[in-house]
């Protein structure tokens, strides 16, 4: 049987990050779910539907083959066999994959795809709904967040050492309206699993919050 971990929480709460250091740590796979969301975004924008259509949205997700591979320890998207790993971190997949991740045809397709993986090989996934739904009987299950101030400015600091020019005020006001939205939603709303444990990562480095979900799994 193979062993997982989930780890669920808001945007910015350092998911894959912390996912992709406990993994290397136990030589388990990362698996970071956002990106098969981002990758179907990816799809419905190319494709000109409208965010707001969960009928064509549903749809479309039919005709999407997302597929990942890892190569040399990372995780590598592809949509309908292209590599679309550096096409799914701009803000206006962003913005697509929140409204079209509500869409129960789209959630269901990717949902099983999860599972698949999660059944074959020793993972350490990353999402929204993994402890809820894709992995109910994981072996451990963590709730991580954190403040929506500190979130917020740490997407200021990447952006910025990016060299893309951003406005704090407005990154917390786009992370509290997608928390909103990511926990309103009726299909897999993020919430916190009965049986996870809740790690607030504000006032903690990563490799602090890293240690302490290795030493829960051990235990
Ligand atoms: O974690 P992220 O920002 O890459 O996720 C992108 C979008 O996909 C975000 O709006 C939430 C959604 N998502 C989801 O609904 N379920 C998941 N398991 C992972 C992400």
């Amino acid at each position: 049987m193979s062993q997982n971990i989930a780890i669920d929480g808001p945007a910015g709460a350092g998911k894959s990050t912390i996912a992709k250091i406990v993994s290397k740590k136990l030589g388990f796979i990362y698996v970071d779910t956002g990106a098969m969301y981002r990758a179907m975004a990816l799809f419905m924008i190319r494709n000109n539907i409208d965010g707001n259509d969960e009928q064509a949205i549903g749809e479309m997700s039919q005709k999407a083959d997302i597929t990942i591979r890892h190569e040399n320890g990372e995780q590598v998207v592809f949509l309908n066999g292209e590599n679309v790993n550096s096409l799914i971190r701009t803000e206006e997949v962003s913005a697509m994959a929140s409204k079209s991740s509500v869409v129960p045809r789209l959630r269901e397709k990717l949902v099983s795809l999860q599972q698949k993986l999660a059944s074959e090989e020793d993972v350490v996934m990353d999402g929204r709904d993994i402890g809820t739904v894709v992995l109910p009987n994981a072996d451990l299950k963590i709730f991580l967040t954190a403040s929506v101030k500190v979130r917020a400015l740490r997407r200021y600091k990447e952006q910025t050492q990016r060299g893309e020019a951003c406005d704090l005020k407005s990154i917390e006001e786009e992370i509290a309206k997608r928390d909103y939205r990511d926990m309103h939603r009726e299909t897999s709303p993020l919430k916190q699993a009965e049986d996870s444990v809740m790690v607030d990562s504000s006032d903690m480095t990563i490799d602090e919050v890293a240690d302490k979900i290795i030493s829960l799994f051990n235990k």
